[in-house]
C-alpha cells in the first residue's frame, strides 16, 4: 500500500478472518516491529508468546472475547472464520519502567506491520489473563498484559463520521462501520 493515510484508514480492527496461516517470515517481522519499537529510556520491558500451531490456536478461541458492542452472532468469529495466530504481549516486572506507551507503541507497530502484508488485527484486553498464562506456561516476572489477534480478514472496515455515539457496527454486508470524531471535535486549537 503506498499511500500512508489510506493505509492508516484501512489498518483497522478485524475480526472474521480466512483458515489461511499467516506466512512465518510475516511473523518474524510482526515480531521485528515490536523489537525495535520505541520505549521509555529505551529499557524494552515487554517479552512476546507466538501461539499459532492450530491446536493452540484452537484453545485460545474461548480466552478471548469479541466487540463488546454487537451480540455475539454478529461480533464472535465463527468456527470457520477464527484468527489463524495469537501474539501475547507480556512484560518483564523484573525490569523498571514498563508502561501503556510503551506497549501502545509496539501493538501499533506490530499491527501495522501486519498490515503492510494483507494481515488484519484485532487488539484485545477483554481475555481471561489467568487461563491464557496458563495455556502458554507464563511464569514469574513475565505478566500477561495484552493479547492481539490476527490473520486474513473475510470482511472490510470503514471509518464514519460519528453522530452521537461511539460504537462501532456492520452495514447490510457484514462489513464493520467504526465511527470516528470529526476532526473539529478533536482538535482543540492551532496556536
Ligand atoms: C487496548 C485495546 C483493547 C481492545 N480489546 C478488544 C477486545 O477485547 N475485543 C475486541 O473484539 N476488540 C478489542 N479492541 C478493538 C477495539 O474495539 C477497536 O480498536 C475499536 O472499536 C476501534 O476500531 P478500529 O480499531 O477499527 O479503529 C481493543 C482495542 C484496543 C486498542
Amino acid at each position: 500500500m503506498e499511500d500512508m493515510m489510506e493505509f492508516l484508514r484501512t489498518r483497522r480492527t478485524y475480526r472474521r478472518f480466512a483458515q489461511r496461516p499467516v506466512d512465518p517470515a510475516i511473523v518474524r517481522e510482526i515480531l521485528e516491529a515490536a523489537r525495535i519499537a520505541s520505549c521509555g529510556a529505551n529499557r524494552q520491558t515487554l517479552r512476546y508468546a507466538v501461539i499459532q500451531s492450530p491446536e493452540a490456536v484452537a484453545r485460545m478461541q474461548p480466552l478471548v472475547h469479541w466487540a463488546a458492542y454487537l451480540p455475539p452472532e454478529q461480533g464472535t468469529p465463527g468456527p470457520d472464520q477464527t484468527p489463524v495466530l495469537f501474539i501475547a504481549v507480556c512484560q518483564d516486572e523484573s525490569l523498571p519502567g514498563c508502561n501503556d506507551t510503551d506497549e501502545g507503541l509496539a501493538l501499533g507497530s506490530m499491527t501495522a506491520a501486519a498490515w503492510a502484508h494483507g494481515v488484519g488485527s484485532c487488539i484485545m484486553r477483554a481475555i481471561d489473563r489467568p487461563a491464557i498464562s496458563e495455556l502458554i506456561g507464563l511464569r514469574e516476572p513475565l505478566k500477561l498484559r495484552t493479547v492481539v489477534a490476527f490473520g486474513y480478514p473475510l470482511h472490510k472496515s470503514r471509518i464514519v463520521e460519528m453522530k452521537d455515539d461511539v460504537k462501532y457496527y456492520l452495514d447490510e454486508e457484514g462489513n464493520y462501520c467504526v465511527p470516528k470524531r470529526r476532526m473539529e471535535d478533536i482538535l482543540i486549537k492551532t496556536l
